[in-house]
């Protein structure tokens, strides 16, 4: 069966509606997914390369590592669900490794990285069938599969469980259950939390590349929604949260100020923040917990040799 490009479901766009309503809260916060248009997504991509940002390649390195015990925990003739696939490198490594894997099935909202992802593996694994979801994968959708389908493993790395509270953690892994069944396993990838100092660099890197990323967001609502923000007249912050255990990324207003989007008119106190994004950071008791909110129990725990990351097995109960 083809399914490889048909891309089920139009992603509606509600960028307006998040950012006139973030912002005129009484604490100004803009969702982080906001972040990742064509700019905001290279720019990820480039921060995934510095040395400050040890995540994409301390999973790498679990991914690489431990492909044997991944696929030992994955039974032969699997289908792959991945959560938010982006660029999808990962994927390839996790499919590599796995014995005869039937499907893959990216979700994803950013649809030309669904395409070039489903296209490119593909040509690469030709006897898997592809079918990718345009999606955000906090909605609730179903997944579509045949009668013959094997098992199903979810896929969910890079620490973007990350970016989700308590709350849509637990949403996102109930609905996982229901999309991957009584017999389903998932694979959920999260950072570890170590001293403050490493976390913060990783989000505050001295070549600017994160304050860049975080202040395209305004960039952003400038071009699409007629905002007229002054960029320079913001900075970016990474803060450790010790409560929630997170590093939060704010863009901080350097004077007093007022901004118009879409006609409407939002103030800035000096030192007024707009919250841009949590990441959450967990260990393995507190990622156990996550887990068993959401109807899953940790099986395998891996760890890269510095424990930075964490890369969990999961299964049902
Ligand atoms: C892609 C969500 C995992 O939270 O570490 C990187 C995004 N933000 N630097 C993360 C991000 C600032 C990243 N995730």
């Amino acid at each position: 069966m083809d399914h490889a490009h048909d891309i089920i479901h139009p992603v509606e766009d509600s960028f307006a509606r998040d950012v006139l309503a973030g912002l005129s809260a009484d604490v100004k916060t803009l969702p982080s997914r906001w972040l990742y248009d064509e700019r905001g997504s290279a720019l990820f991509e480039e921060i995934t390369r510095l040395d400050e940002y040890y995540l994409t390649r301390a999973e790498t390195s679990i991914l690489r590592e431990r492909q044997n015990d991944i696929a030992d925990f994955v039974e032969s003739g699997a289908i792959l669900i991945e959560y938010g696939a982006g660029a999808g490198v990962k994927t390839e490594l996790v499919l590599a490794g796995l014995r005869e894997p039937r499907g893959y099935v990216p979700i994803d909202i950013a649809d030309t990285f669904l395409a070039e992802t489903s296209k490119r593996i593909a040509l690469r694994f030709p006897s898997l069938w592809v079918r990718p979801i345009e999606r955000n994968f906090l909605d609730v959708f179903k997944v579509p599969f045949d009668e013959s389908d094997g098992g199903r493993t979810g896929f969910f790395p890079g620490s973007t469980m990350g970016n989700l509270n308590a709350s849509e953690a637990k949403t996102l892994l109930t609905q996982m259950g229901q999309h991957l069944g009584d017999d389903g396993r998932a694979i959920i990838g999260v950072d570890l939390q170590k001293n403050v100092g490493t976390l913060l660099r990783a989000y505050d890197d001295s070549a600017g590349v994160t304050a860049a990323f975080n202040l395209n967001l305004l960039e952003r609502i400038n071009a699409e929604l007629g905002g007229d923000f002054r960029l320079e007249q913001f900075e970016h912050a990474a803060r450790w949260n010790e409560i929630e255990k997170a590093v939060e990324m704010h863009l901080v207003s350097l004077c007093d100020q007022r901004v118009t989007i879409c006609g409407r008119t939002f103030d800035f106190r000096t030192s007024e923040t707009i919250h841009t994004e949590s990441s959450r950071k967990y260990t393995a008791e507190s990622f156990e917990r996550l887990a068993r909110s959401g109807g899953w129990r940790v099986a395998e725990a891996w760890q890269d040799a510095d424990r930075l990351f964490g890369l969990f097995g999961l299964i049902r109960g």
